[in-house]
């Protein structure tokens, strides 16, 4: 896996699949920029803007929003939901940012360092873009493991190979920016919102590989992991299709980047 998971074959089912429920888009915004320090001037980058399920509410509430994305699809979504917000998109990848040195006040990355091999490259470009003593607000989600019977069901019998993510692992999320030298400035901020889901409603997205994880997998192996699934909401849901309370969080955190490396005693 060399190549960044783009998500033009998600275009179409990416808001309804991913979006969040009516009224959290707002304060999920306001914690970003809360936890960015961005205001009304700032100018704020985001790598892997998507459809702006994060950059259209960001941008209300900033001077300008920049986005890019490897999938020009799913920008075209978001300029299609756009109404007034000062938002600028280009295809672009994260690992080679079209931008001069010291351009953006912030720069936001919400579920996307998972999908980039060149997840450090990625790092170093933000580090040049951002204007000195100005923060990368990372964030990502949590959820109340309410299905974590059926997910270990799938787990073991999908090759694990296959489950590994392109670029950062999922679970180093909290710490793998601390692990490069990137500073912490502030605690994890969250926001937590509530969805309901029945068990059979996360077999059929599995079986229509609405997750990115499973875009890999052949045929064979996708139908593996949906029987042993299958069979385990057999054995613990006898109504599969009634939908249950979960809890998700989102995580969000500004980081600094790590001192320049002071140079060297000239020769
Ligand atoms: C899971 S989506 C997240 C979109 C948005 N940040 C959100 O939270 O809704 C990840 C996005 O990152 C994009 N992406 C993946 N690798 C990329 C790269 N190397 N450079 C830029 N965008 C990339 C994908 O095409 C996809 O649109």
């Amino acid at each position: 896996m060399n190549e960044s998971v783009r998500f033009d074959r998600a275009v179409d089912f990416y808001d309804q699949t991913r979006g969040f429920p009516p009224g959290e888009e707002q304060p999920i915004a306001a914690l970003i920029c809360r936890t960015g320090g961005f205001n009304e001037a700032s100018r704020v980058l985001e790598i892997g803007v998507g459809t702006g399920r994060i950059g259209l509410p960001v941008a209300r509430r900033v001077g300008a929003y920049f986005g890019v994305d490897l999938s020009a699809s799913m920008m075209l979504r978001l300029k299609a939901k756009q109404q007034g917000e000062t938002i600028y998109v280009g295809q672009a990848d994260a690992a080679w940012l079209p931008f001069p040195a010291r351009s953006f006040d912030g720069v936001v990355a919400v579920h996307v360092f998972h999908l980039i091999p060149a997840w450090r490259q990625v790092l170093d470009e933000v580090r040049r873009v951002l204007r000195p003593g100005a923060p990368l607000v990372h964030c990502w989600t949590r959820d109340d493991q309410t299905f974590r019977k059926l997910w270990e069901a799938w787990r073991a019998v999908v090759p694990p190979e296959q489950q590994a993510d392109a670029g950062v692992q999922w679970k180093r999320n909290p710490d793998f920016l601390l692990d490069e030298g990137w500073q912490a400035a502030g605690d994890e901020q969250t926001h937590a919102y509530s969805v309901e889901r029945a068990p059979s409603e996360l077999l059929e997205a599995l079986r229509c590989r609405v997750w990115s994880s499973t875009w890999r997998l052949t045929d064979d192996e996708l139908e593996r992991g949906a029987v042993a699934m299958q069979a385990a909401i057999a054995a613990d849901y006898p109504n599969p299709d009634a939908p249950l309370p979960m809890r998700y969080t989102l995580m969000a955190r500004a980081y600094l980047p790590p001192a320049e490396e002071p140079p060297g005693p000239p020769f």
